[in-house]
């Protein structure tokens, strides 16, 4: 389909694409203490991990969901490393038969973390697989057809399941059940996307001003790949148009040059806010239309796009659909129909 959006162009993406796997590898902290943000989950993180410590046991399951681009595989293997275990990383649409997921089990060691991401993803067969394994630490094989088959249990080595999502909602109650803890990952505040840009950036040998880190950081919609991918570009565009120094006028030429506006927008997310307002009177519009009428899916619409818009108040989810709000219509430039005459915003007159 032409309109197709493709990811890997889309700069202001908070999918995780091929070329961001180089950077994200050597930005990733390694510790807690070096992980910007998330300070209530970080607090409780470092509670249960020394309880676990002490207590010389596994830690509990945890689950931990939120938009894509936060960081909760670098947490898990944060996890991993502060628990001085060893990490196994796979995802729901990997694991496709119960035969990979009884693998996986059955050679991870005692107090090994066991990362699924897009635990959502998992088909349900499998997920029964994780149901005696998470509680009971146990695995249950079927041996033999028809009568004479039997089930035998086999022990498993008391392991941590982390359990990563971008959806919470589209988990089975008995898979969200069974976790121990569950963590949301909240979009990041722009100062400590600044404070994330500056340490990646003196990682990578960059220099760059506080405001300068602090604009790229205001465009990168609450979300570190996001960050870390701005600063990227605009190395280049500092490299190239100016002395390879990031600062304020670097950054900001360098982010209209992606045609990023001030609050991070890209094209697409105008291209939405627009036809929220121009195609359908600013809302109520259900989700499944935006996509038909963009060319973006759903899922995509409601776990990339919605949060940040959501966060900045640009968009409102109502019953009925959602809404482009006053705020949007500002932003566009483009007058808000909310009139005097009925005393109701967002409804449109005979004069408009
Ligand atoms: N890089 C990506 N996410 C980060 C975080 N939360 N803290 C520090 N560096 C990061």
């Amino acid at each position: 389909m032409e309109t197709e959006f493709d990811f890997e162009n889309r700069i202001v993406s908070s999918e995780h694409t091929p070329a961001d796997a180089d950077v994200e590898l050597s930005l990733r902290p390694k510790v807690l203490d070096e992980y910007i943000g998330q300070s209530r989950t970080k607090e409780n993180l470092k509670i249960y991990i020394e309880s676990a410590r002490r207590r010389g046991a596994a830690l509990d399951h945890i689950l931990l969901y939120g938009p894509p681009g936060l960081g909760k595989t670098t947490l898990s293997n944060i996890i991993a490393n502060e628990m001085g275990v060893n990490i196994r990383t796979t995802s729901g649409p990997a694991i496709e038969k119960q035969g990979d997921l009884a693998a996986i089990l059955t050679n991870l060691s005692e107090g090994d973390v066991l990362f699924i991401d897009e635990i959502h993803r998992l088909a349900h067969n499998i997920e029964e697989i994780l149901y005696p394994a998470m509680e009971d630490y146990a695995l249950d094989i079927i041996i033999g057809k028809g009568p004479s088959a039997r089930s035998i249990r086999l022990p498993l080595p008391h392991f941590t399941l982390i359990g990563a999502t971008t959806r919470a909602g589209q988990l089975t109650t008995p898979l969200r059940d069974r976790f121990g803890v569950l963590m949301k990952l909240e979009l990041y505040t722009k100062e400590e996307l600044a404070t994330i840009v500056t340490r990646s950036a003196s990682i990578l040998g960059l220099p760059i001003t506080e405001e300068g880190a602090l604009e790229i950081a205001s465009r990168s919609r609450g979300t570190p790949r996001i960050a870390n991918r701005l600063l990227k570009r605009i190395r280049d565009y500092a490299v190239v148009k100016g002395d390879g120094n990031i600062d304020v006028e670097v950054a900001r030429m360098g982010l209209s040059m992606l045609e990023i506006d001030p609050l991070g927008l890209d094209n697409t997310d105008r291209r939405m806010l627009r036809t929220i307002i121009d195609v359908y009177g600013g809302g109520p519009v259900g989700l499944e239309t935006i996509a038909a009428t963009t060319g973006e899916e759903a899922i995509t619409i409601e776990d990339v796009y919605e949060p940040y818009l959501l966060q900045i108040g640009f968009l409102s989810r109502t019953p009925r659909g959602r809404c482009a709000t006053r705020l949007a219509y500002e932003h566009l430039g483009i007058r808000y129909p909310g009139s005097p005459n009925t005393g109701v915003e967002g409804q449109r007159t005979v004069f408009d």
